[in-house]
């Protein structure tokens, strides 16, 4: 088959694979290439075990691979071939030198700019889908339009809205789509070439199309906004513990302003993922950079509050627990920075984790997707932590249970049987407000929810 265009996307993490496989589901009419550096990661999205777990993506994979959807270590082969390239390399918060730990480091978003440039015969689209600091898509026009065989680049802005655990489904139907370009004539013509993309299946009201500042810039501010919301949420949790209000109850009635909204209105142990944290700090470093002191201070608290509720959370478990916790058995029910997931970047349980470590408790640690992750996350600590699949088992033992994911197994345990197996006076800190806390309370079990008045029998 003759295929209409062919698009490349460099990078096959959370965002590069799901995204393609999507785009090649919903266009069998195109060949889609995804290429890494990392060969293991390329083999496993050639197998059924796929490098990321999410609900849904090994469904749409099979559908497309070997159809029209490649996975590949042969970059620069795919490189020369596509018309359109998506780069959705990593860009973590740089940890050295100048900026070190809020700018982004832009090391490999560069590094492949300039390979497209090495490597292309040909006039091309490059999109950026990586998360990047507004402004980049100059710095990447100037890399790559430096070359010296007088081929032409576009940079274009397509930032992903995707959270994890619900990809598919946000890739499916997305709320907005947004693509930034230059706004002069060739620009114009790839933001077109781009909107037929998506426009094979998302309605053409909710594929947005702007300059590619302003979109650059709406990606970090979509992200700060998210978190801001559940920063602020979880700033009231603490109030409410001091005032017998409930956090569920405050959620509930303002999310009932239309103007609120209902959503991301979720008190938790604190938010985590690979995003938030690094796209507010990138936002505050920016911010920083232009000379913008009291706005770059505004949206560092948000990360500030985020490592209180952490904190707080911990502090919460120690004074329950007669102010010692050493040597202590305590089981952390999920790892993963979310359910459904399996990753753990940033979650808030490796804090909590460590921070009670250093209280010198004994810390077992279980979840249903994410115990590798958190095996690797832990891996100085060296035998320090244990890690075991059965909830029952981590729990045999313990003082106390600690939730940090949301997972919906963890609902529907048999507390009972957990309770008759663990220390006593036997605790549970639900940091994710999920479990049904009367019930575990008339139990037996002491309950610490989040922003809710605790449930004790002494
Ligand atoms: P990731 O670390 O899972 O994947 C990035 C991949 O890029 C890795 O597999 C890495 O090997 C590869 N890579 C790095 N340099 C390369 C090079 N020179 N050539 C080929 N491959 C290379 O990262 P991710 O979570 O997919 O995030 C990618 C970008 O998307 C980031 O900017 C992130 O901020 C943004 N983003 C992430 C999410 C999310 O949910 N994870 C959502 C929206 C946006
Ligand atoms: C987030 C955004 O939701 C995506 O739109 C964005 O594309 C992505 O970041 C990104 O740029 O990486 P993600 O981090 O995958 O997606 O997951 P979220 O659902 O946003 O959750 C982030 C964290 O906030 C999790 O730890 C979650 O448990 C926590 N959270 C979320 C709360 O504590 N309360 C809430 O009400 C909602």
């Amino acid at each position: 088959m003759e295929f209409t265009k062919k698009i490349l996307c460099i990078g096959a993490g959370y965002v590069g694979g799901p995204t393609m496989s999507v785009i090649a589901a919903k266009c069998p009419q195109y060949k889609v290439t995804v290429v890494d550096i990392n060969a293991a990661r390329i083999d496993a999205w050639n197998s059924d075990n796929l490098p990321i777990y999410e609900p849904g993506l090994l469904d749409v994979v099979k559908e497309a691979r070997g159809r029209n959807l490649f996975f590949s270590t042969e970059i620069d082969a795919a490189i020369d071939e596509a018309e359109i390239i998506f780069v959705s390399v990593n860009t973590p918060t740089k940890d050295f030198g100048e900026g070190a730990g809020k700018a982004a480091n832009l090391q490999y978003w560069e590094a492949t700019a300039r390979n497209i440039a090495k490597v292309a015969r040909s006039t091309k689209i490059i999109i950026e889908k990586s998360t990047l600091p507004v402004r980049t898509a100059e710095a990447m026009c100037r890399i790559l339009n430096s070359n010296s065989k007088g081929i032409r680049f576009e940079v274009l802005s397509n930032p992903e809205f995707l959270a994890e655990g619900t990809a598919i489904e946000d890739l499916n139907n997305p709320d907005r789509v947004l693509i930034g370009a230059p706004q002069t004539p060739e620009g114009l013509t790839a933001q077109n070439e781009v909107v037929e993309i998506y426009a094979n299946w998302v309605p053409k009201e909710r594929i947005v199309t702007s300059n590619v500042w302003s979109t650059e810039l709406s990606k970090l501010v979509a992200n700060a906004f998210l978190a801001q919301r559940i920063s602020s949420i979880n700033s009231i949790s603490a109030l409410c513990e001091k005032t017998e209000a409930d956090i569920t109850e405050v959620s509930h009635n303002i999310g009932m302003d239309s103007r609120i909204g209902n959503r991301f209105l979720v008190s938790s142990v604190g938010f985590g993922g690979s995003c938030f944290k690094k796209d507010i700090l990138n936002l505050v470093y920016i911010c920083e950079t232009y000379g913008l002191t009291e706005v770059a201070k505004y949206w560092e608290s948000v990360v500030e509050m985020n490592e209180y509720q952490k904190r707080r959370f911990v502090q919460t478990m120690l004074h329950a627990m007669f102010n010692t916790i050493a040597g202590k058995r305590i089981a952390l029910f999920g790892f993963a920075f979310k359910a459904d997931t399996g990753d753990t970047r940033e979650a808030p349980a490796i804090d909590i984790a460590k921070q009670l470590l250093d209280e010198h408790a004994n810390v077992v640690i279980t979840d249903p997707k994410a115990l590798d992750n958190a095996r690797i996350d832990l891996e100085e600590y060296g035998d320090k932590f244990e890690f075991i699949d059965d909830p029952y088992e981590a729990a045999k033992g313990a003082h106390a249970i600690a939730v940090m994911t949301e997972w919906k197994e963890y609902k529907s345990l048999d507390y009972k049987k957990i309770l008759a197996s663990m220390e006593h006076p036997s605790f549970i800190f639900d940091g994710r407000n999920i479990l049904d806390h009367k019930a575990l309370f008339e139990l037996g079990f002491n309950v610490f929810p989040l922003g809710q008045p605790s449930l004790k029998h002494y």
